[in-house]
């Protein structure tokens, strides 16, 4: 079966390559997908896509013209595929619903250790032979209260590592889940989350419904000085609100491993190019921001997770035996 990865980078290249087998014949492409690169897939059975990859109505037509039979997300998210289009034009979309989630749950803890304690500072400081201490200082994450939205794998996995610094850990999920219950972790409402936490961890997937969950309205009911971590999906934060907050100090922590716009962005090297986006430009000012490029999943055994969960999907479709691939519902 023939399939054009897009979207790719070396890692990607590296990892799916180890994984592959005869019976599949990758072909990996940088460019991302969208509707007018689409017309690469020509040819092939199966596209290969990520995150950012555009697979709106336009670019599914054209894929279908093409010939294309299965969208194989390598990640967890899919809330870059138009699922109605997809099933329209028959095309049948797969994704890794579970590759590490302690991937992404240790990053986001180390986003909020890296915010939390200054290290982001500390270490540039220490650089420029500084040893001062001023502005460096913390607080104990032990005993504070960490609220968590969304408690599916990676949620859950993030719920366990704060209950074991010592965390008084709430969760709000409209889908409560047996393995934080068993933590003895309460659910509650998001009110109480917005009005308890010093920190909000976001592990909810992009809904229409979650779409800036984070916005002035929900801010304004937060404590002062509040954490906020979002490893998730860009688009759950309204970033100009969040702006408001920072400058006002009503947020104290932002830690973002995601962005609204990063498709224009992020896994690129634009060291040579000007920012263009002056949102994104003004985040970057604040010594309490600490951002990084969407590497949550970035490790060693999420990728290997990743590249057999995909190419096995891949050859489940090839075989007919559709139980087997994790197929995106719509
Ligand atoms: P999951 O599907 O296991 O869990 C998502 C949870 O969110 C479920 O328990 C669901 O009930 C809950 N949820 C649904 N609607 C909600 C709402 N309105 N409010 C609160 N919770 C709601 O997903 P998983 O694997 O835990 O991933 C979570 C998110 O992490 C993904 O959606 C993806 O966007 C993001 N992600 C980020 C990565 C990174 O590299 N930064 C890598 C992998 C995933």
């Amino acid at each position: 079966m023939k399939v054009a990865v897009f979207s790719s980078k070396p890692y990607d290249e590296k990892y799916l390559d180890k994984s592959a087998t005869d019976d599949l014949e990758l072909r990996f492409f940088e460019h991302k997908l969208d509707r007018k690169t689409a017309v690469i897939s020509k040819g092939y059975e199966v596209v290969c896509c990520f995150v950012n990859d555009d697979l709106s109505e336009q670019t599914i037509d054209e894929l279908a013209d093409n010939g294309v039979k299965l969208i194989a997300m390598r990640c967890a998210g899919y809330n870059n595929v138009d699922l109605q289009a997809a099933e329209k034009r028959g095309i049948k979309v797969c994704r890794v619903p579970e590759y590490s989630p302690h991937a992404v749950a240790e990053h986001a803890l180390a986003l909020l250790l890296t915010l939390n304690r200054n290290i982001h500072r500390a270490y540039n400081r220490v650089r420029e032979n500084d040893y001062s201490l001023n502005g460096l200082l913390g607080f104990d994450l032990y005993q504070k209260k960490v609220g968590v939205i969304g408690s599916g794998k990676i949620g859950a996995t993030f719920c366990g590592i704060m209950q074991g610094l010592g965390c008084d850990v709430s969760v709000y999920d409209p889908f409560p889940n047996d393995e934080v219950k068993a933590l003895g972790i309460d659910y509650v409402s998001l009110e109480k989350i917005w009005a308890e936490s010093d920190v909000i961890s976001l592990h909810c997937p992009l809904l229409p419904e979650t779409r800036h969950i984070i916005n002035s309205n929900s801010i304004s009911q937060m404590k002062q000085g509040v954490a906020i971590i979002n490893t998730s999906r860009g688009a759950l934060i309204d970033t100009r609100a969040v702006i408001g907050a920072l400058k006002s100090g009503h947020i104290g922590y932002l830690g973002l491993d995601v962005y609204e716009e990063e498709a224009n962005l992020f896994f690129e090297d634009q060291s040579n190019l000007l920012l263009q986006d002056d949102i994104f430009a003004r985040l970057l000012t604040f010594p309490n921001v600490l951002i990084t490029g969407h590497q949550g999943f970035f490790t060693n055994e999420a990728l290997n997770a990743i590249s057999n969960v995909t190419l096995g999907n891949i050859r489940n479709f090839a075989a007919g035996n559709i139980d087997a691939v994790h197929l995106v519902k719509v």
